[in-house]
């Protein structure tokens, strides 16, 4: 499938459930948000139904995701489903890792290819104040145990943020010395699931037609950062490769199988990689090559756009999979260039933990 823009579009990231068991400052509130009611989440069934179709229409890779994708039990039964289609070549888990440990072996069984293991300190008090539940010890337990299952190659994702763990670049650049992981650094999006109090309009963004969407907003004390704050905290991937290269020397670009966003580099002589995810100093637009399809069926071309496609309504009300197949078209048709986060762009609504990552 080809985007209006050229672009290829073979990756699907699926969110098989919005429920996680730990609690993100840059993701959700304190208490967590409202979860949806079971009956709006799609069965399995459904995100298997959906999984088939698009690969009908060239997805060749497909990424679990949450919430956390590991609190769904059968978990295992959509891979071996997802598997069985002969267009699929890699089904990879974006996980917390903190059920990893238990679970690395039957998902490998079941025909899962990799995981990224989200971890943003090595820092057990850290990991409190960032995650707010879990343990940082059984994350990297969990880390061994898909390392040990051939879940590979196991990729750490870690944001950092000023203020918070911004040090921490170096030590998890260390991981990458003597262990196959890639450690990737992304950059802190501003992404909310809902804002309330209102700052002036920017006066200087570009797309005024939509005054709405350039309302700086902060949100309540919620437990969670506000788009103001997250703005104010993103550590550029510049930054962490600058204090990378300082301490352990130059970094030299390195291939690795998977293809994904990130610009990938190596410590000399180390054994993993180390990738960048620079989609706020450099937006990776041009070449994103995904959809996303949420929880509760709604597909959308774009992490930071609001626009979704239902496709739960269809799929209960007896859609065929021909109709099904031309509103994943109209998504792709749909896709926007980029997105306008530098402009002052707002994404709401949902949230991380909702929209898979
Ligand atoms: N900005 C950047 N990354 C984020 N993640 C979740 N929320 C944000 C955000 N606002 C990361 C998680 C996980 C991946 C799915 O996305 O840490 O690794
Ligand atoms: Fe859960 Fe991931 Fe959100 Fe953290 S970032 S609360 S692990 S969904």
């Amino acid at each position: 499938m080809k985007d209006s823009f050229g672009r290829t579009i073979d990756y699907l990231r699926v969110s098989v459930t919005d429920r996680c068991n730990f609690r993100c400052i840059y993701c959700m509130p304190e208490e967590g948000y409202p979860v949806s009611p079971k009956d709006e989440l799609l069965t399995f069934e459904e995100m298997a139904r959906l999984i088939h179709i698009a690969a009908d229409l060239g997805i060749a890779k497909v990424r679990l995701t949450g919430g956390e994708p590991l609190l769904r039990r059968d978990l295992p039964q959509l891979i071996q489903q997802i598997a069985r289609h002969p267009n699929i070549t890699d089904i990879s888990c974006t996980t917390n890792g903190f059920l990893l440990k238990s679970k690395a072996q039957e998902l490998k069984d079941a025909g899962l290819h990799r995981v990224n293991v989200s971890l943003d300190t090595l820092e057990p008090e850290r990991f409190q104040r960032i995650a707010r539940r879990g343990a940082l010890q059984q994350v990297l337990d969990g880390i061994d145990a898909a390392l040990e299952a051939g879940l590979q190659p196991v990729k750490i994702n870690c944001v950092l943020m000023k203020g918070v763990n911004e040090d921490e670049a170096v030590a998890f650049a260390r991981l990458t010395l003597d262990r196959p992981l890639n450690v990737r650094f992304i950059e802190l999006m501003p992404i909310r699931w809902n804002l309330d109090e209102t700052e002036p309009m920017d006066p200087i963004a570009p797309l005024r037609g939509n005054r709405d969407l350039f309302r700086l907003r902060i949100a309540q004390d919620d437990g969670m950062l506000s788009d103001l704050q997250m703005r104010k905290m993103v550590v550029s991937c510049d930054t962490a490769r600058e204090a990378i290269e300082k301490e352990l020397g130059s970094l030299t670009p390195a291939a690795i199988p998977t293809n994904g966003p990130a610009r990938n580099s190596r410590v000399k002589g180390a054994v993993g990689t180390i990738g960048f995810i620079s989609q706020i100093s450099n937006d990776l637009c041009d070449r994103c090559n995904r959809l996303r399809l949420t929880a509760d069926g709604q597909l959308r071309p774009c992490l930071m756009a609001d626009g979704e496609v239902d496709l739960r309504t269809p799929i209960r009300t007896g859609a065929s999979d021909e109709e099904l197949r031309d509103l994943f078209l109209q998504v792709v048709a749909a896709k926007p260039e980029r997105h306008y986060l530098a402009e002052g762009q707002k994404v709401v609504g949902r949230g991380m933990s909702q929209l898979g990552g």
